[in-house]
């Protein structure tokens, strides 16, 4: 059964959160209420990672499967030791660097931490969020919290506390608005339990800046689709996800050659009555001015920061306009390039064609 509650919205200063605002919402994650509150990266729904009834409701609320771990978050240090076990010099070195900030750690789990936040594993992912709310909320609240990104299952994360009420009214009780997320893509989740640091989902840390630290750090580049049966190590590893109703599909090779791609994959879908949608780099909008598409400008080519701030209400935003199917380019996938390129082929659901 879905958890259904009345939800209560808070708009709060993103840098100096009123503390009677934040005493409500610790108030409501102690008695075992669900909070989404704003991260850098995106919006989380959060509920005290301690109790199992309360991270009961977030699975409920989302519609998502048991099987899918929740990342903790902590606002300081000295809580990590609350939360993971046996912890390795190189976490204590990757959170000097990286710490408070998108980068989340898989370490082993204290028996602090019920095993159903981890999906029944040995392990636990810990995160410490520098957005001023965040950090605000789980020092009130006193425990630390465990939070999944504010979506319903499967569908592109909310960035904004608009983006959680579309998914989430009526299943959540209190949503702090503290305006869109500055990074706006998940955090990148390093897991330090495996023989080799491994990187199990590229995010708002880029790889390049974690090879300071970790030169030969591992990648695992999988997408599962969720009919083959296999199993996922994490299952953000799941082909589908952050995808819109439409059909997204992905355009990948030379930037001319794709926009030439896509221009003719318009014309044939409008041809065949289907309303289609384009998402594109502000400079080349204008490129499909004359098909009848709706044209989306998702920020400039040369700033990927700012693609991917706004790339998941982006896709929102058109997936709203009742288009059949959504087209895009790729984009070059260094530094943030990374996430936003596993980003685009899980909302293509590995819809990806070569050009
Ligand atoms: O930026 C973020 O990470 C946001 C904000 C709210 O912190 N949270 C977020 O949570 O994106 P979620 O649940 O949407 O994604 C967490 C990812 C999933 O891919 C999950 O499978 C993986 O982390 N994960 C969590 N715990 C894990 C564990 N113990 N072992 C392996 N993977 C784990
Ligand atoms: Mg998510």
């Amino acid at each position: 059964m879905r958890y259904n509650t009345r939800t209560r919205v808070f708009p709060v200063d993103p840098e100096h959160p009123a503390p009677g605002i934040i005493a409500v919402a610790a108030n409501a994650i102690r008695d075992g209420r669900l909070v989404a509150f704003p991260t850098e990266t995106v919006y989380g729904l959060g509920a005290d990672a301690t109790r199992i009834e309360a991270v009961g409701r977030i699975f409920a609320a989302k519609q998502r499967p048991t099987t899918d771990p929740i990342i903790v978050h902590i606002a300081a240090i000295e809580q990590l030791d609350q939360v993971a076990v046996e912890i390795p010099m190189l976490a204590r070195q990757l959170a000097d660097r990286f710490w408070a900030g998108a980068l989340t750690m898989i370490l082993k789990r204290s028996d602090r931490i019920p095993s159903i936040v981890s999906a029944g594993r040995e392990t636990v992912a810990v995160r410490m969020p520098s957005h001023p709310v965040a950090k605000a909320l789980i020092e009130a609240a006193g425990v630390p919290i465990a939070a999944p990104s504010a979506n319903t299952f499967s569908r592109p994360s909310a960035t904004t506390a608009a983006h959680v009420l579309d998914d989430l009214d009526g299943h959540v009780d209190v949503i702090l608005d503290g305006g869109a997320a500055r990074i706006g893509l998940e955090s990148t989740v390093i897991d330090l339990t495996l023989d080799a640091p491994t990187v199990l989902r590229p995010g708002g840390v880029t790889l390049e800046a974690l090879r300071e630290i970790i030169p030969d750090v591992q990648t695992r580049e999988r997408y599962i689709d969720a009919e083959s049966g296999e199993a996922a190590a994490s299952p953000g590893e799941m082909l589908k996800h952050y995808a819109p109703n439409a059909r997204l599909m992905l355009i990948d090779g030379d930037a001319n050659a794709a926009n030439v791609h896509i221009r003719q994959l318009a014309a044939e879908f409008t041809a065949n009555g289907e309303r289609v949608g384009i998402l594109a780099p502000d400079e080349e909008t204008a490129l499909f001015a004359d098909s009848r598409a709706t044209v989306i400008g998702i920020g400039s080519r040369d700033d990927l920061a700012q693609i991917g701030v706004g790339l998941f209400g982006s896709i929102r935003r058109i997936d709203a306009k009742n288009v059949a199917v959504i087209l895009i380019r790729s984009l070059p996938r260094e530094g943030l390039g990374a996430a936003i390129w596993d980003r685009l082929v899980r909302a293509a659901e590995g819809r990806v064609i070569y050009v």
